[in-house]
């Protein structure tokens, strides 16, 4: 850490309170985000049915998290059975080994693998295949985007298992890939049986027996390196901030030749149209950053009463089309915002008093989906903030972003010192001040997270 924030770690180390607050502005091990901080990804089993050998389950996905979602090739859910359990038969899921079923004779099972992985099923499945909430590809929405979508369900048919809630064992060790690393999850724990209403509301009904696992989601374990940047520019400097140098890695060419590829290539259009690559490595135009996404943000004009942003987001990797892409910022303005111009908003409050964070999407059919990179690989859109006297300034960088994510990833920023300043400002003084801002405000979200 002190490497990389050589000017805050000065500021900091009178102040150990400070220090606590810094660091968790760092990406770190624990799934802890402060922005979500009760965002997780919960599986719920209920036993709906005993069987002669077993039972049937409707295992849930409820994807909790305000803004990070899980797209295309989608979910992958694993676990290992407890004792020797099969599983006879799926609707709306399926696993993607059968394993070793040589013993069986006449009834074949779906699996009989000790540790299962299941995946959702494509859209189009036949009816007689699905279940609610099933069959979308392993795609799980946002909860703050589409709460309808962010859930997901199969229903398996589990046999060499106990028949009564004394006897059945819960599975363990559950993984959940996304469809890479990144989320972690704890034991299965057994909850009180979920109760059903009839859609008269007037009779309930409930299940045999229920367990609930939590999953949470780090993206340090998911990859080393950021997937994002943030650029700065500004009306009242002719300066414009790049992502800093190296962002989300180097390029490369003894170790890793084609570790990016140049815009105006011919050798382009081979490897993005090569079928055999790995589809899930983001492939990106050789920059200084070697992101796949740069978030820019442009204070653009300055009224009497208003004052007004562009956000620009612009993908450079020319393997992926981000569908349902979400942008999370930070400023304190965010409370004061007044109109925005083709994105959709909504404002997350983590901790109910600090108005602050806003959550942005694309707007359906118009730019919910952010092309490849190339001429229409970005989206943009304006936001007009009303100035409060008390607290506007274009000084000490306080009108850029304090944070930014990229669907859930924490995005490089510039160091503050070098933000555009305003002419005559002295650049020590703008920077020491934003750091002491931006330490105070962290500190006091650490302050609010603990309480
Ligand atoms: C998971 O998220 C839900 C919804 O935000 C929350 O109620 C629950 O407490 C969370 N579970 C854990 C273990 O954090
Ligand atoms: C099992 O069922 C019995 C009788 O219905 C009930 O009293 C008990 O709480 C249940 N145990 C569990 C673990 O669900
Ligand atoms: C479950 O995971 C733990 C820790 O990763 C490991 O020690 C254990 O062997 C696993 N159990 C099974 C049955 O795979
Ligand atoms: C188990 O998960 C379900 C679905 O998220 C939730 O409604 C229920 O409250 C959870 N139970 C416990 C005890 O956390
Ligand atoms: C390229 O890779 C080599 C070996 O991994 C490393 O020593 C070197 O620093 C790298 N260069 C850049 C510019 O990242
Ligand atoms: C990588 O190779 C390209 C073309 O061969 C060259 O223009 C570029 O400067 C090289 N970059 C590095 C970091 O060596
Ligand atoms: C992105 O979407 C466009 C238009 O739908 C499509 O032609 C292209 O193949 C997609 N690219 C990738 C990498 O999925
Ligand atoms: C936060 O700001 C938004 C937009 O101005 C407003 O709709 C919302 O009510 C505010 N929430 C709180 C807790 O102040
Ligand atoms: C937003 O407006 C309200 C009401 O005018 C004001 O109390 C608050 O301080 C403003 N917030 C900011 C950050 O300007
Ligand atoms: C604009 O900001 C940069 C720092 O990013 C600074 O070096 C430059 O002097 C500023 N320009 C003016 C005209 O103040």
């Amino acid at each position: 850490m002190a490497g990389r924030r050589p000017a805050s770690m000065r500021l900091c180390a009178s102040v150990a309170l400070l220090v606590v607050a810094f660091s968790s502005l760092e990406p770190s091990s624990d799934a802890y985000d402060p922005l979500d901080p009760n965002g997780n990804i919960t599986i719920k089993w209920d036993v709906m049915q005993w069987t002669p050998d077993g039972y049937v389950a409707v295992v849930s996905l409820y994807n909790y998290q305000q803004y990070r979602h899980i797209q295309a090739p989608g979910w992958k859910l694993g676990w290992v059975w407890a004792k020797k359990e099969i599983i006879w038969a799926m609707t709306g899921g399926q696993a993607t080994e059968q394993g070793d079923c040589s013993k069986f004779k006449s009834n074949i099972p779906h699996c009989c693998k000790k540790d299962p992985e299941v995946v959702d099923l494509l859209p189009g499945t036949p009816y007689n295949m699905q279940i609610a909430n099933c069959c979308r590809g392993g795609v799980l929405t946002a909860w703050a985007q589409d709460p309808v979508n962010a859930v997901a369900s199969f229903q398996v048919s589990v046999g060499q298992a106990g028949t009564t809630n004394k006897t059945v064992k819960v599975p363990k060790n559950f993984t959940l890939k996304a469809p890479g690393p990144g989320y972690t999850c704890g034991p299965a724990k057994l909850v009180k049986p979920t109760k059903f209403i009839s859609p008269d509301g007037r009779r309930s009904t409930q299940a045999h027996m229920t367990w609930n696992v939590t999953c949470t989601y780090s993206q340090f374990i998911a990859q080393r390196s950021p997937t994002c940047c943030v650029s700065l520019s500004s009306f009242y400097n002719d300066t414009i901030v790049s992502c800093p140098t190296c962002s989300c890695g180097c390029q490369n060419n003894s170790t890793a030749p084609g570790s990016c590829v140049e815009g105006n290539s011919p050798y382009l259009a081979s490897v993005v149209n090569d079928p055999n690559k790995n589809s899930l490595a983001p492939l990106v135009q050789c920059t200084s950053h070697m992101c796949p996404i740069r978030v820019h943000w442009h204070v653009k004009v300055n009224y009497k009463e208003y004052w007004r942003v562009k956000i620009t987001v612009t993908n450079f990797n020319y393997r992926m089309n981000y569908s349902q892409w979400n942008l999370v910022a930070q400023h304190p303005n965010f409370d004061n915002l007044t109109t925005i111009f083709s994105f959709n908003y909504k404002s997350l409050n983590p901790y109910g008093v600090i108005n602050d964070t806003a959550m942005l999407w694309g707007i359906k059919y118009y730019n919910d989906l952010l092309m490849t990179a190339g001429p229409d690989g970005n989206v943009q859109s304006e936001l007009l903030f009303r100035k409060e006297p008390s607290t506007f300034t274009f000084q000490k960088g306080w009108a850029f972003p304090r944070r930014v994510y990229f669907n859930g990833d924490n995005c490089v920023m510039p160091p503050p010192d070098a933000y555009p300043w305003l002419p005559n400002a002295s650049p020590r003084q703008s920077a020491s001040a934003l750091l002491t801002s931006v330490a105070v405000w962290a500190a006091l979200s650490v302050l609010l997270a603990n309480a």
